[in-house]
């Protein structure tokens, strides 16, 4: 008998962190070209340790960038990054997932160089139906330039979660119902890329690239990718329903989640659209979902 309830207790022990854990899957750290393939300056790739990670080169004559071999609709993708280190002003390192067509879907990273010892910025973005300016920014509570950080984004049904580290940073849920397009049928590619925007990154364009200190060096490692692959025009995802992002708790944030989210939101925003009534005088409909509860 008490081995009975004990056995019950365990199990429904089990049963209740299961329900509630919606920590993505951990991911599974692969080479390169796994799942990608440079775009445009392969010259300014370097290769190390057999492709299990790489860098990304920025010098005076181009950047460079590449992309996933695969298109998905929905899933789990990540990488690590370790930030252009030392004065990168000027720089963009970014990390996006998008659809190829007109009217695109997007979601985006964007880190945002700056002076030696100052803080980077990380902007996301989301595009739905071609549609974005939904530009939300971010101080980090580390420096990026010194060690590997993961980054990812979780695609499904309901929301798409922009993480780093286990810590997610931006919510965007699917709004469907207020009339705002969500991205679900246009299977997006994912890429990364290196490239001076000195025009705008940093300080808004005050601060220029110093290209003394060129090149300058991102480093890449993890490559993971868990998604729906699907050819790039079809526009429902053959699995739809039966893969582990598309299950109930992944639906929403948990409890611990919204906590850390709240806590990037109080503690480093710097801007969000939501709250620029400058800029949009009538908020957006899904900001009324853009929240840390
Ligand atoms: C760069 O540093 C300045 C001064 O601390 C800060 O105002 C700015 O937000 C930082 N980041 C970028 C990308 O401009």
């Amino acid at each position: 008998m008490a081995y009975f309830l004990l056995i019950l207790c365990l199990s429904s022990v089990l049963l209740a962190s299961e329900t509630m854990a919606a920590e993505p899957k951990k991911p599974i750290d692969v080479p390169f070209g796994r799942n990608y393939v440079p775009t445009w300056a392969l010259d300014h790739i370097n290769y190390i340790n057999g492709g299990s990670e790489i860098q990304l080169k920025l010098d005076k004559y181009t950047g460079t960038g590449f992309q996933s071999k695969g298109s998905y609709l929905f899933g789990h993708f990540s990488m690590h990054i370790k930030m252009v280190p030392g004065d990168s002003a000027g720089t963009v390192t970014a990390f996006y997932l998008s659809s190829q067509n007109s009217e695109h879907d997007e979601i985006d990273f964007e880190f945002l160089g700056n002076r030696t010892g100052q803080p980077y910025i990380l902007q996301t973005n989301v595009f739905t139906g071609g549609k974005g300016d939904r530009e939300q920014r971010i101080y980090l509570w580390f420096d990026p330039t010194k060690d590997y950080h993961a980054y990812s984004v979780l695609w499904n049904m309901y929301q798409i979660v922009f993480f780093v580290d286990d810590v997610p940073i931006r919510v965007f849920k699917n709004s469907k119902d207020l009339g705002v397009r969500f991205p679900f049928n246009q299977p997006m590619k994912i890429y990364s890329s290196l490239w001076n925007a000195d025009d705008w990154a940093t300080r808004g364009g005050l601060e220029k690239t110093d290209w003394s200190k060129a090149p300058f060096i991102a480093s890449y490692k993890g490559f993971h990718v868990d998604g729906c692959e699907a050819s790039v025009n079809a526009n429902f995802c053959e699995t739809q329903g039966k893969r582990w992002w598309d299950q109930k708790q992944f639906e929403d944030l948990d409890a611990l989640q919204y906590r850390n989210l709240k806590w990037v939101r109080q503690k480093y925003t710097i801007y969000n659209y939501c709250t620029d009534r400058v800029r949009f005088p009538n908020m957006a409909a899904e900001c009324q979902r853009d929240r840390d509860v």
